[in-house]
């Protein structure tokens, strides 16, 4: 239709035979600025048929020429880096310069993959059976790795380019084809991103882009028996998913409560300047994002004052002009953060800055001297919003950590070494950094929640090995 972005099938450019699409709102504006095509179910049918094909030739492609289209890809990608920020910026209101890091990061996050898949796809293993009792020397077993078939991958709407490539490039080099699913705010410099793909000149039906409505199309991509792995990263619809999901392997990733506890020994300076940039940067608005201070009373006054000292430099506007704080993705995720807001100051939190919003764009706001009875004590934001909860022991701070259904990262700034180690192995969380904010990246560490945090390990390796399946052949001398 006019002026609706086409989706990705077959190698080409569609329409959808729905004659239906979805508007895409800027965050910023509150208008439609964008609109994608609303796929059928038929739609979604060819595309998983046309991909169980392509796959087929693409395991038989040598391992250096997947990794040769791989990194013409990312160049390509790096070169669209400009337009597809600029669709970050319209879309999902992500600052400019962020934008730009987002596309850059996700180049870097191709190459490093297709580097990588040639080195621990190139080697499997060789084994004996004597090792075993009452066996003789009379078996000889030969490892590799091979692809699992068609690989579905569901990003989200805070990094639609990256955490879709991190899905794909992966999936790629070890074989596999790949269906996307983009998020609809998002979706547009998703199909930009595939563009690039497009042009590196992949096979027909390797990789296809498809947009539409959750409601149409969500389980039934889901559920679908052609599917045989899933890459998920978002909020809750992850759980349901893993619910209805059939005997595939399943890469989930799903949120947090990132907490981050400050010992009395700990640089302030240091704590505060990650707790502003772990907890304000895109507005809050990421999955290892700081979501609740755990501060020991003693240093907590000092603490929060050099906290409200860094916020109030932050800037708060349009991403157009690289303000820090930007408007949230939608009006309901807003409304959503004003009903925690609200909630704490009922309860008698302290409201270290005024409590402002227009429209989407909700101002920083740090809350100090919240308690467990508070909503914002235990969920996830997803705005400029932090809570303090001052505590008196680190055995308190750890406690409040573990009783959370998430555990996706946390972080603890102290300058003793030893206590910084014990408190990590005491915290439930995937991943726990020693004096800096929560972050997925470099994208090649192991990414992984616990509890209602997620599934498996993400990470360039861990992606790689978990998108594919261990195949042996047993030798067996006379
Ligand atoms: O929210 C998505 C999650 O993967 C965060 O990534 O790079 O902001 O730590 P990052």
């Amino acid at each position: 239709g006019d002026g609706v972005y086409k989706f990705y099938s077959e190698g080409e450019w569609r329409n959808s035979s729905s004659g239906k699409s979805v508007s895409i709102i800027n965050p910023t504006t509150r208008k439609t600025h964008f609109r994608v095509q609303a796929c059928t179910q038929e739609e979604v049918n060819k595309i998983i048929e046309t991909a169980k094909t392509a796959q087929k030739s693409w395991a038989k492609t040598p391992l250096w020429k997947r990794a040769e289209l791989l990194h013409k890809a990312a160049a390509i990608l790096k070169e669209h880096k400009a337009p597809i920020a600029e669709c970050l910026v319209k879309e999902i209101a992500k600052p400019a310069k962020d934008s730009v890091t987002e596309v850059v990061r996700s180049g870097d996050l191709v190459s490093y993959c297709a580097e990588e898949g040639v080195r621990i796809l190139g080697e499997g293993k060789f084994l004996v059976s004597d090792s075993f009792p009452g066996n003789e020397r009379t078996k000889y077993c030969l490892t590799s790795k091979i692809p699992l078939g068609v690989v579905l991958a569901i990003p989200p709407f805070n990094y639609p380019v990256n955490l879709a490539v991190s899905k794909i490039a992966p999936a790629l080099i070890a074989g596999n084809s790949l269906v996307l699913k983009p998020p609809t705010q998002g979706a547009v410099a998703a199909l930009h991103m595939i563009h690039c793909f497009h042009l590196a000149g992949f096979p027909k039906g390797l990789i296809s882009c498809v947009t539409g409505k959750g409601s149409e199309i969500g389980d039934f991509l889901t559920m679908h028996p052609g599917v045989n792995c899933i890459s998920f990263t978002g909020g809750d619809t992850g759980i349901a998913i893993s619910k209805k999901a059939g005997m595939i392997p399943l890469q989930m990733e799903l949120g947090g409560k990132d907490a981050c506890i400050i010992l009395e020994d700990a640089d302030l300076d240091l704590a505060a300047a990650n707790i502003v940039k772990g907890g304000f940067s895109y507005s809050g608005q990421r999955c290892t994002a700081v979501k609740v201070v755990l501060v020991i009373e003693s240093v907590a006054d000092i603490l929060v004052e050099k906290v409200k000292a860094k916020v109030a430099k932050l800037t708060v506007g349009p991403p157009e002009d690289g303000c820090d704080i930007t408007p949230v993705v939608t009006e309901s995720s807003a409304n959503f953060i004003e009903g925690l807001v609200m909630d704490a100051k009922q309860k008698g939190a302290t409201f270290c800055q005024e409590y402002i919003r227009e429209g989407n764009l909700i101002w920083p706001l740090l809350l100090d001297n919240v308690r467990p009875d508070m909503r914002i004590a235990w969920e996830e934001p997803f705005g400029p919003v932090l809570p303090v909860i001052r505590i008196n022991s680190v055995e308190e701070g750890i406690h409040h950590c573990n009783a959370s259904n998430y555990g996706l990262q946390g972080c603890v700034f102290t300058r003793d070494i030893n206590k910084a180690i014990l408190i990590s192995d005491a915290m439930e969380t995937g991943t726990v950094q020693i004096n800096s904010a929560p972050a997925r990246g470099p994208d090649h560490f192991p990414f992984q929640g616990l509890k209602d945090s997620g599934i498996g390990s993400q990470g360039v390796t861990n992606s790689i090995n978990m998108m594919t399946k261990i195949k042996s052949t047993v030798i067996n001398l006379p």
